[in-house]
């Protein structure tokens, strides 16, 4: 059975989540009854991952139902939006922050104050709920691509760490070894975060699964000395048709694959479908500060008078996808067909 430390928890009234920015060095909770401390986590990579960022929001509006002093449910209701559209602006490409947000303020259309409060409180909780068995269920559907002795190449952390927990990405390959299956990682380090070479490879170690880091620009000649069996990456947002918003090095990854004749799927939950956009312009591409690249570790890099470009996140177009692996199963091209079916919850595998 998987014993990883759990990303984000609910004990009544307060959050506890890992501090994603001082791993692998410290395992550091951040325990807070704020929802205002929530956004500041989100916004500065405290937590991360598509997933775990939805959950995350809905927890903090969920610290608003708790925790409010409002008289009325006209004046919750009032606070709750003005929560909402704070955490709204903390980042703008995971599409599980605002389908999270509006699946909460959704559940406070109630009655009273006091149901709304509890409502609110209970749907949070379902989205944390929700997103750990559609891990578990990707994962399920995701281990059967696994072979004995496989290696698979991923990029940034779409793992436990990501997610309520089993991870997007990681979870086939967790259900592998569960299996008894021997399977080996190579984890792109992912710069300039590092979710790989901090993040990835820390779960993984920690799940006793044999794992390598490798620099982000060495995926070409990965591919032509090492066996690898397979590419699994997580997803921010997954349009209609299919284009895939996910970690910087991802695209080049998809490209690096197809040349070579390695399979790449995509694990992404129906939370990380955005079915309101089709076209890759519509997806918003987060730009991070250039300080992310000029510094490491608090030391620059390049000379003073030089600045940087930072796009945290790449689209993969469909045609280079051999498949996106669902809580309802693995869906193939042409993915304007098949993702319909699976957002309606149609197992297609
Ligand atoms: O900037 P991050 O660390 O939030 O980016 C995370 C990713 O790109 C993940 O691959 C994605 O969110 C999927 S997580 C299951």
């Amino acid at each position: 059975m998987l014993n990883l430390p759990r990303t984000i928890e609910w004990i009544e009234g307060k959050v506890r989540l890992i501090n994603q920015l001082l791993l692998p060095d410290k395992l550091v909770y951040i325990e807070t009854t704020r929802w205002e401390r929530i956004a500041e986590a989100i916004k500065n990579m405290e937590i991360r991952g598509a997933p775990a960022i939805g959950v995350a929001a809905g927890f903090a509006l969920a610290l608003v139902a708790y925790h409010t002093e409002a008289n009325s449910l006209e004046e919750f209701i009032k606070e709750l939006y003005r929560a909402a559209e704070i955490l709204r602006k903390t980042r703008p490409t995971a599409v599980n922050l605002f389908w999270a947000i509006d699946r909460v303020l959704q559940a406070a259309k109630a009655q009273s104050l006091e149901k709304a409060r509890r409502k609110v409180i209970e749907e949070a909780m379902r989205i944390q709920k929700e997103d750990e068995e559609a891990n578990r269920k990707i994962g399920e559907y995701g281990e059967r691509l696994i072979e004995d002795g496989d290696t698979i190449i991923t990029v940034c952390n779409a793992g436990s760490l990501a997610t309520s927990y089993y991870g997007t990405a990681t979870a086939p390959i967790y259900l592998s070894v569960e299996k008894g299956k021997r399977v080996k990682v190579i984890a792109l380090e992912t710069r300039p975060y590092l979710q790989g070479a901090r993040l990835t490879a820390w779960e993984l170690k920690q799940a006793g699964i044999e794992v390598l880091v490798a620099t982000d620009n060495s995926i070409g000649i990965l591919a032509r000395k090492e066996k690898i069996d397979l590419a699994i990456v997580g997803a921010d947002r997954v349009t209609r048709k299919g284009y895939v918003a996910n970690k910087i090095g991802t695209y080049p990854l998809a490209l690096v694959a197809r040349v070579h004749n390695i399979p790449f799927y995509v694990a992404a939950p129906t939370s990380s479908i955005d079915m309101s956009i089709a076209a890759p312009e519509e997806i918003a591409i987060e730009k991070r500060s250039p300080s992310e690249v000029l510094y490491i570790f608090g030391k620059r890099i390049a000379p003073p008078d030089v600045s940087a470009i930072y796009y945290a996140f790449d689209i993969t177009p469909p045609n280079l996808i051999t498949g996106i692996i669902t809580e309802h199963g693995i869906v193939y091209p042409p993915y304007d067909k098949t993702l319909m079916s699976v957002v309606r919850g149609k197992n297609r595998c």
